[in-house]
């Protein structure tokens, strides 16, 4: 049970929390302050669901203002807010919050807030300011999907003293995530540096803290959940979703990849083509931007987004201003989408799909340098994990993996037209 001290003497919060509603493999770190704190693991594991009920707290207790982030800004409203309503509904006061919809923050009634913002609009993240205070605590979801860059950025936020009745508020930066394969800068950066162990369950250092946990420390699962997450039979998603281990990859589809800072590099890119993947609930529509280096058979990649939840009209309106006039090549299985982005002034156009136009894209990529804008993560770890389906007996077969693999369709789709030379059709 924790009490919270009263806010103001205007209005004193008087609660009482359970400590019942927290799942047990997290308690201890109710209380944790570290300047970078890691909760990894496998899917399900409810690391989400007690971030937010942490970060519930500590508004609660004033002198905390959350930022919460995510790559695909539109899907960070859905998901970390879902939780946060939900943690905030099992409060036995959940007047003490106020959220309107359409917004991007929930308001403390001592004022203190927690804010949402999209890593993909670098300008409104270093534009939020809150009511009152300032940033003490940034939470990360689905950090494997932040650049390196993007939280060196997120660590300026947090510049300056913070302090509440008289006492000096340390700030953090949090990050949740599945660990997707082991060469991800995340690894790298955190967990190599400690001797990380996949059997190793924490971590703490003045500075550091990691919490590994997987669905068997979700208590709030039932028998089916927990069946569920252990079925999974590919070796590698069953590691990272269901043992919540560092991936180790198998035969990936592309290795003639490297990243780059493109951003000087882009003014001269003068063979711009632009592809886009549909998605809209489980799977993200992708969009990717690219310089084709046609003597020097390079691909240069330097714009690319994706997102779940989008109407077609809502896709032109973030694309339009990007490409302008250009044309941008999508798949043809969709010629209602394609008419839509077409309504909307995009010149949008189905690329034709053979019977084997799936590998010989991938053996015409293969046979190209592609070269990755830095900033972009989310193809980083497409191109990274994207591989070739294993038979019984570990032998790869000349089947991609059908996951994971939007912002490859979008870049076979855009280089069609450098493949075979022709321009896509209007439907
Ligand atoms: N303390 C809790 N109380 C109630 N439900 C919880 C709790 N912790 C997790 N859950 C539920 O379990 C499910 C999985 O948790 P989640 O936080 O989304 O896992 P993860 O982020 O690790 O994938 C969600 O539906 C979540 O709401
Ligand atoms: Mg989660």
């Amino acid at each position: 049970m924790r009490h919270f001290r009263p806010i103001d003497e205007s209005k004193p919060i008087e609660l009482e929390i359970d400590a019942e509603i927290y799942n047990r493999a997290y308690r201890p770190y109710l209380l944790r302050h570290r300047s970078t704190e890691i909760y990894y693991g496998g899917s399900s594991s409810g690391k989400s669901h007690f971030l937010a009920q942490r970060a519930i707290e500590d508004v609660l207790s004033g002198g905390h203002n959350y930022l919460c982030c995510r790559k695909r800004g539109n899907s960070i409203a859905k998901s970390v807010l879902n939780e946060l309503t939900k943690a905030i509904s099992r409060l036995k006061d959940d007047h003490l919050f106020n959220s309107v919809p359409s917004q991007s923050y929930i308001t403390c009634s001592n004022g203190y807030q927690i804010v949402f913002a999209g890593l993909d609009d670098v300008e409104k993240v270093k534009s939020i300011t809150p009511k009152k205070g300032v940033i003490t605590d940034i939470w990360v979801e689905e950090a494997t999907e932040a650049a390196a860059n993007d939280l060196k950025q997120l660590r300026k936020r947090l510049r300056g003293i913070a302090s509440y009745a008289g006492q000096r508020i340390k700030k953090r930066i949090i990050l949740s995530f599945n660990p997707i394969y082991r060469t991800h800068w995340i690894y790298q950066t955190y967990f190599e540096p400690v001797g990380w162990k996949d059997e190793q369950r924490e971590y703490t250092d003045d500075g550091l803290s990691i919490l590994k946990t997987t669905h068997i420390d979700n208590d709030f699962l039932d028998d089916d959940d927990h069946k569920e997450l252990e079925s999974e039979a590919d070796p590698y998603w069953h590691n990272v979703y269901t043992l919540g281990n560092w991936g180790i990859l198998g035969d990936s589809i592309f290795t003639n990849w490297r990243t780059e800072d493109l951003s000087k590099k882009k003014a001269g890119f003068d063979r711009i083509r632009n592809g886009l993947d549909f998605g809209y609930s489980s799977d993200p529509n992708a969009f990717i931007r690219l310089h084709y280096d046609k003597r020097n058979k390079k691909i240069y990649i330097f714009d690319g987004w994706d997102s779940t939840g989008l109407t077609n009209p809502q896709i032109a309106d973030r694309i339009k201003p990007i490409i302008g006039d250009e044309v941008l090549f999508c798949d043809s299985a969709e010629p209602k989408s394609i008419q839509e982005l077409r309504d909307a002034g995009i010149d949008a156009r189905a690329v034709k799909k053979g019977p084997d136009s799936l590998l010989s894209g991938i053996k015409w990529l293969q046979e190209h340098e592609i070269i990755v804008d830095e900033t972009l993560q989310p193809i980083i770890n497409e191109l990274t994990i994207w591989q070739w389906r294993k038979d019984k007996e570990g032998k790869s077969l000349p089947i991609p993996e059908d996951k994971n693999n939007h912002y490859c369709d979008s870049l076979r789709y855009s280089t069609e037209i450098e493949r075979q030379g022709f321009f896509g059709d209007v439907l």
